[in-house]
């Protein structure tokens, strides 16, 4: 397995293996890698010549200094988790140094208010965080595909438009949910949870597709209302917000559109953990 923990290093072997038609797939991760990340590098294996996976715990998008401390890393383990999707995988796993060069700061972009709602408005400067290193990861891995999980739409979306606004010659896909027996989606964060918290969170994806039945005959207030309900019943969660949002804008909406794809968002705390997930609901 080829593993590289400078970008020169990384960007002289590319060059190296790529011919004129070999597609590259990449994946971009923080590490603490889980099946869900293993999906994405799955369907880059099948869809591309030579896949890049990097593992960067990337400082400039914690908005929290605990967070990112706390922020699990297991270099050694999720090498062993790639190699288990395919030895063929290159992987990226640079240091702070290496990426930010001395100056561990976020470049500040416009991303037509994108940035402004839901995980922008509660992480001020997340999304200017990811932009700057994805941007800069896209740069050295000059990649043909890149491969996004659906949990963090929001993401996927500020992603796309970066990718938009900077001219970038790279597809965005993004991939689905992948969630435990109970319906949790997955996440590393979740390793943060006792056993019984982690059994009780699956109320989270209950909760949306209650949601999403709802909606079909509901007002978006309606729906809201409800869900803020099913959460004041459960004393264990703190919702931190509830939102229905046009997926392309991602505006809360207050009437119902013809033909707008609307999708529900949620960010719960659950014993001081921060759950996200998502649910398209038409
Ligand atoms: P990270 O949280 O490690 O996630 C890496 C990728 O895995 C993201 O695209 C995320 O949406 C996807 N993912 C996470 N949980 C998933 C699940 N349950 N099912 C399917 N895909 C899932 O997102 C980041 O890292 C960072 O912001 C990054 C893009 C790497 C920039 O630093």
């Amino acid at each position: 397995m080829q593993i590289f923990d400078g970008k020169t290093a990384l960007m002289d072997y590319l060059r190296s293996i790529k011919t004129t038609n070999s597609s590259i797939g990449f994946v971009p991760t923080m590490g603490a890698l889980h099946k869900g990340h293993q999906s994405l590098m799955k369907q880059s294996v099948q869809e591309n010549g030579i896949t890049v996976v990097s593992i960067f715990v990337n400082p400039t998008q914690f908005n929290n200094p605990e967070d990112l401390e706390k922020y699990p890393r297991t270099l050694d383990q999720d090498i062993i988790k790639i190699s288990q999707i395919n030895p063929d995988i290159i992987v990226f796993a640079p240091t702070v140094e290496d990426i930010y060069e001395g100056k561990t700061l976020s470049q500040s972009f416009d991303f037509d208010g994108l940035e402004n709602k839901m995980e922008g408005k509660f992480r001020p400067g997340h999304f200017d965080g990811v932009g700057t290193i994805v941007k800069k990861l896209f740069e050295i891995v000059q990649p043909t595909n890149a491969y996004f999980g659906e949990k963090d739409f929001q993401q996927v979306q500020i992603v796309k438009k970066m990718v938009e606004k900077s001219h970038l010659p790279v597809t965005i896909i993004m991939c689905p949910i992948l969630r435990e027996t109970n319906n949790l989606a997955m996440s590393s964060r979740n390793e943060r949870l006792t056993l019984q918290d982690r059994m009780d969170a699956g109320i989270i994806y209950e909760i949306l597709t209650g949601a999403k039945e709802k909606f079909a005959n509901s007002s978006v207030k309606e729906t809201t209302q409800w869900v803020e309900n099913e959460f004041n019943k459960n004393k264990k969660f703190t919702l931190e917000y509830f939102e229905i949002a046009d997926e392309d804008t991602l505006t809360t909406c207050d009437i119902k559109i013809k033909n707008k794809k609307y999708r529900a968002f949620i960010a719960v705390f659950i014993s001081n953990v921060r759950l996200i997930d998502t649910i398209s609901l038409n």
